[in-house]
């Protein structure tokens, strides 16, 4: 099929009125013949489709992907049975997925790697690219092109309209039901159809359709079931992240985990029972999940209605880009309750503080710079301060933290020992760095571990390191012994709960490589609060 028949197809078909299209559908179920222009103002052109159909492609080869605009004709402007909009392309638009090739942490990050790097700075690029620009990335791929992620992102690159969309909806959903699950799908090696062309190319959802030509029509993608979109196997391909890492020669050593959701959930008692659609994806019901066909005869509404929502934790660089950062802050807050329970021993205070972990992976998790710690302040009956554990100053360095390093506690006397949840990373040379493509192993990760995990039968990359001994450190909970020396003086007991999307060794170790987009990065955040409050919890003593 030719680029020129589809356009037709295109402009003809986004005219159709809900009831041409009824009395179409009773004549035929392809709607291509019967699409007549209609006397009605031109629909806008969906100029990112005529671009990328512009770009000089070999016969053999097809468009495999669209940008999203198209696809939002249809799948926005959603309600669901209570009357919120559920819209498709706009709940994804405001997520980090939608923006993974935007974010200006992940852009400043990139050129610091790079500036550290000595091999082929194109080596990295390519490697990110598959997936921060993903469709742009594997297109160019399967073009035989040069895939380097900032030239992907130039204006005038064929690819720059794909790249800019980060992870859209026709990446996810044309990944194949193929070695899901396994090793080799890992890193960004996803399974997508490069020899179909359009019309015929399917993309996968968790129905089977019946108005699937409708669609077609129009986009020129066949919807159709594919139990592959409903498991937590094809997140995973992401979201289990094996970075190449290298000496200071540039000489590669091998891979390392730098993020393991997917192998943390899998040693979790979520797995197999709760997937990441199912906590990521909120549920609702009663959506007609299209705005076309108008009458709900042809397109009943369904339940239960999946929310592309996908929030995280990352408050902080949603609210950079100027997204709505709301949902994220709830599902940051639902990851962790504190509790604490007091007793008074002698001239001491002992408060036990437990923090319980209900997310399906560690706490935190992912990009190794999150990191989460616990604030404790004993005060008097005038609100003096007798004991603090945890503060933390206006550029995000929390006080009392020792360099390289603070190491895990169990139990904690001085103020200048702070329970910090987080991973470190070292280099081969076993020197602590913040250096994705340095980075061999962790010394110390005590993130918290999902419930149902058990430390001695994790998957090997995903072991806690540096708790040894500590043996409340365990599926779903730690627990932290503060003791304190109190004359009787003490009157309350606050507890607090902060989490940091950027650490601030990340932070301090970006300075070290001021690339233009780095200063742009760190002039903008260092205006921001960096510290989001996660959890709280109050005791007043006798
Ligand atoms: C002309 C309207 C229209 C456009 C444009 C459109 N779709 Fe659809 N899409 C539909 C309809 C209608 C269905 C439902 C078919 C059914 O369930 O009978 C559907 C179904 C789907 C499904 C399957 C859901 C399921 O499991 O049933 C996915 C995924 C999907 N569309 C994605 C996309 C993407 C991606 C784009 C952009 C490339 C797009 N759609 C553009 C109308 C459209
Ligand atoms: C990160 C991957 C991802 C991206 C990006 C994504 N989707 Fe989805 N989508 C899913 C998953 C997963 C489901 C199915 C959830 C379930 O039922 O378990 C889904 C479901 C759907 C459905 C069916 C809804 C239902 O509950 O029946 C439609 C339609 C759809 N997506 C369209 C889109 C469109 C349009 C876009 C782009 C604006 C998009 N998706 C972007 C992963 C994605
Ligand atoms: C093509 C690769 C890819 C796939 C497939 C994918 N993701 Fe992601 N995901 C990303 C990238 C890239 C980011 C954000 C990058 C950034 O922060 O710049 C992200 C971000 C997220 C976030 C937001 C995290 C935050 O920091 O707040 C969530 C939640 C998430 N993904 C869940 C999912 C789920 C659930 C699925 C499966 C249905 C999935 N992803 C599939 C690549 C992917
Ligand atoms: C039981 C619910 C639950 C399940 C299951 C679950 N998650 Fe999460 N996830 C959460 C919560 C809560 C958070 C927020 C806390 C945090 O950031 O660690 C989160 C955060 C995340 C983040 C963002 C971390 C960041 O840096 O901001 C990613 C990425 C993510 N999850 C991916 C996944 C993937 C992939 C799966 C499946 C393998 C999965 N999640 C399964 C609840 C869940
Ligand atoms: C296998 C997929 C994959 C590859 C390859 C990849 N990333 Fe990411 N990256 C992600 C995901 C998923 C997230 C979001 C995780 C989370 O929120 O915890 C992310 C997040 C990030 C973040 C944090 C962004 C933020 O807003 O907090 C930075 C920085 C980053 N990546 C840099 C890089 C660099 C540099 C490369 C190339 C050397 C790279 N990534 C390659 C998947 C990938």
């Amino acid at each position: 099929m030719s680029e020129k028949r589809f356009s037709s197809i295109l402009t003809a078909s986004t005219l159709l009125t809900v009831l041409a299209f009824s009395v179409c559908f009773l004549l035929t179920t392809f709607l291509i013949g019967c699409a007549q222009p209609q006397p009605q103002p031109q629909p806008e052109t969906p100029k990112e489709t005529q671009k990328i159909s512009e770009v000089q492609r070999s016969e053999e080869i097809p468009e495999m992907f669209s940008p999203s605009k198209p696809c939002s004709k249809c799948h926005n402007g959603l309600k669901d049975s209570f009357g919120n909009d559920v819209s498709i392309h706009s709940s994804w638009r405001n997520t980090m997925l939608a923006n993974a090739a935007k974010d200006p942490y992940f852009l400043a990050k990139l050129t610091s790697e790079i500036e550290k790097f000595s091999g082929d700075s194109k080596i990295i690029e390519r490697e990110c690219a598959k997936c921060h620009t993903p469709m742009a990335a594997f297109q160019a791929k399967v073009d035989g092109e040069e895939s380097a992620l900032f030239t992907l992102l130039e204006k005038d690159n064929q690819y720059h309209e794909l790249a800019v969309e980060g992870v859209s909806c026709t990446l996810c959903h044309q990944i194949e039901n193929k070695r899901l699950g396994n090793e080799d799908s890992f890193s960004g090696n996803y399974s997508i159809d490069s020899s179909t062309f359009k019309p015929d190319r399917l993309i996968y959802g968790p129905f089977e359709p019946e108005m699937a030509e409708l669609m077609r029509g129009v986009v020129g993608y066949l919807p159709k079931k594919g139990e592959q979109i409903e498991k937590a196997e094809l997140c995973a391909i992401c979201h289990t992240l094996y970075t190449p890492y290298f000496d200071e020669k540039g000489e590669f050593l091998g891979h390392f985990p730098e993020q393991t959701p997917y192998l943390e959930w899998l040693s979790s008692s979520y797995a197999k029972k709760v997937s990441c659609q199912s906590c990521h994806m909120p549920q609702t019901k009663g959506v007609r999940i299209s705005k076309i066909p108008a009458n709900p005869k042809f397109l009943p509404a369904r339940s239960p209605f999946y929310i592309h929502e996908f929030a995280g934790g990352n408050v902080q660089i949603l609210k950079l880009m100027g997204m709505n950062a709301s949902a994220t802050l709830d599902k940051l807050k639902s990851a962790v309750s504190v509790s604490l329970e007091t007793e008074r021993e002698g001239d001491k205070l002992v408060v036990k503080v437990r923090i319980l972990n209900f997310a399906g992976h560690k706490f935190p998790t992912g990009f190794p710079s999150r990191r989460a710690w616990i604030y404790l302040k004993v005060v008097d009956g005038e609100g003096k301060t007798i004991f603090e554990s945890g503060n933390y100053t206006a550029n995000g360095r929390i006080i009392g933290e020792d360099e390289p390093f603070e190491k895990h506690h169990d139990v904690i006397t001085s103020e200048n020992e702070v329970q910090i949840y987080e991973s470190v990373m070292v280099d081969s040379g076993g020197m602590v760095t913040s250096t994705l493509l340095r980075a061999a192993e962790y010394i110390k990760d005590n993130r918290i571990l999902p419930e149902g995990a058990d430390p001695n039968k994790m998957h090997s990359d995903t072991v806690p390191r540096g708790v040894d001994g500590d043996e409340n450190f365990i599926g779903g909970s730690d627990t932290v012994t503060y003791t304190i020396a109190d004359d009787g003086r003490a009157r309350k007991v606050l507890v607090e709960v902060f989490y940091q999307p950027v650490s601030h060794r990340f932070l301090s170790d970006l300075s070290k490589t001021p690339t233009a987009l780095v200063n742009e990065f760190l002039g903008n955040y260092g205006k921001m609060e960096k510290t989001t409050v996660v959890a709280v919890s109050e005791k007043i003593l006798e």
